[in-house]
């Protein structure tokens, strides 16, 4: 690191409070200053080029440097560089990103209401089921269940539905009314011989339990991920979602299907619902929508939930929620010319081909003594390490083993992330089979170079 003052680190260490970071480390260890952009690749201040293996925050799926999405931007910015949807006020991209994404669903859909992140689209998924539950003279149905390990952003009522204890510790959450059911993590909570299908009953088993303890009639919608993210990468075991939805059914609760990191490819279908079987009331979209160009995040809502809140906006005078941001004419420009370039591209199918690529090379890993499980679909993956194969314990503290092998990684040319002691692989849907095998090869020696290490603290 430039220890200078003055120097870009010096004064990050100054100036910056850094997201999802130790603010006391940080001013030992400084930031790593990303400089450009080139296709699947980002380089540092130092020159120093890696793998983006993340695609940023799972979410650049064009790659760095698509020129076709600053136009759309310089384009859009010229003609009308800001207008929002307040009192009935609308422009073209939004109307057009919104016919697009009601289009596009894999169920069918009424309408699209635009917010700026993942978090703001949860929090307002969250108050229009309160809203359409007073609407619909229900105002006991309030509700919400979503699962441990999920992860459904930061803002208040968002970060209560993420179930990862860094979220809710000391900011005195979560909020009232929302409930975590088990985590569909089948290597990890699986009895000894329960099958897929076994553990799948289980946890509808377990779903059904809370939702009789605290009334039915006080439910109102389950929020899940169709493959958790930030919670490690959870693929779901065979059934899940089947019999979770059954479950969601009997008791005429809501289904939010969370698709900020499936959504658009990352799972080789558009949709990660499409991907799982999932039917959801509500779809959650951000990240790839625009590929992080810049930020803008969707809600679709089936007639279910679109009809109750017109008639309730209707009784009140207006839908009194609204952001001045939302549905931004230069985000659903970038969105709209980022959609075409996925489907021109075939990009979906691209997760599909090489995604298997991907998950093939990390699974001959398997046997690696310190590989605990490999897990992934498409184009997202994860790889929990041990240091007690056997045991599926860690090495030392949770979290240890995977903050080295991380650091080496990104030694090695790529960044990753390690959430505990899983590190995951998310990089641009544009990621060719070759540059899968480099990311993979830099992985391989990653892990060949802590296994040292770890023996020696043994
Ligand atoms: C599944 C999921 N939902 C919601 C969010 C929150 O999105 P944002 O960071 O844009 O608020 C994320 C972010 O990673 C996510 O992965």
């Amino acid at each position: 690191m430039d220890t200078r003052p003055n120097s870009p680190e010096g004064r990050d260490i100054r100036y910056h409070l850094h997201g999802y970071t130790n603010a006391r480390k940080h001013q030992e260890s400084g930031p790593l200053v990303i400089e450009k952009g080139d296709g699947i690749y980002v380089e540092d201040v130092a020159g120093n080029r890696y793998i983006e293996a993340m695609a940023g925050l799972w979410s650049v799926a064009v790659g760095f440097s698509e020129k076709r999405l600053v136009d759309a931007a310089t384009r859009q910015m010229s003609k009308l560089p800001y207008y929002h949807d307040f009192g009935s006020k609308s422009h073209s991209p939004l109307i057009d990103l919104a016919e697009r994404l009601v289009q596009m669903a894999p169920v069918p859909m009424s309408k699209a209401y635009f917010t700026n992140s993942g978090s703001e689209a949860n929090d307002t998924a969250m108050k229009m089921i309160w809203y359409r539950s007073n609407a619909l003279g229900h105002p006991a149905r309030k509700k919400i269940i979503s699962r441990k390990r999920g992860y459904h952003g930061v803002t208040i009522a968002a970060a209560s539905l993420t179930g990862l204890p860094n979220n809710h510790l000391s900011f005195d959450l979560p909020i009232a009314n929302v409930l975590h059911t088990s985590t569909p993590h089948y290597w990890r909570e699986a009895a000894p011989g329960e099958s897929e299908e076994q553990f799948s009953s289980r946890l509808a088993v377990d779903l059904e339990k809370l939702i009789l303890a605290e009334g039915p009639e006080t439910i109102a919608a389950f929020f899940g991920e169709p493959i958790m993210g930030a919670g490690g990468v959870i693929v779901p075991p065979a059934g899940y979602w089947e019999k979770i939805q059954a479950v969601l059914s009997k008791y005429d609760i809501l289904l939010v299907a969370d698709e900020v990191i499936c959504g658009f490819g990352r799972t080789g279908e558009m949709f990660g619902s499409q991907t799982f079987g999932i039917r959801p009331d509500i779809m959650v979209l951000s990240k790839q929508i625009s590929s992080s160009y810049l930020p803008i995040s969707a809600l679709l809502i089936n007639e279910r939930v679109f009809e109750p809140i017109a008639d309730e906006s209707d009784r009140i005078g207006t839908f009194g929620h609204g952001f001045t941001g939302g549905g931004h004419p230069v985000a659903a420009a970038v969105a709209l010319e980022n959609l075409k370039l996925i489907e021109e591209r075939d990009l979906v199918g691209n997760a599909r081909a090489v995604g298997a690529r991907l998950q093939a090379r990390l699974r001959r890993l398997a046997s690696h003594p310190l590989v605990g499980e490999v897990r992934g679909v498409g184009l997202i993956a994860a790889v929990e390490l041990v240091a007690d194969k056997a045991g599926k314990a860690p090495w030392g503290k949770p979290g240890a083993l995977g903050a080295l092998v991380n650091g080496l990684l990104q030694q090695n040319g790529v960044i990753s992330r390690n959430m505990g002691d899983a590190i995951a692989f998310c990089p641009p849907l544009i990621i060719t089979e070759a540059q899968i095998d480099t990311l993979v090869d830099a992985f391989d020696r990653s892990l060949a170079a802590a296994l040292p290490q770890v023996r020696a603290q043994d």
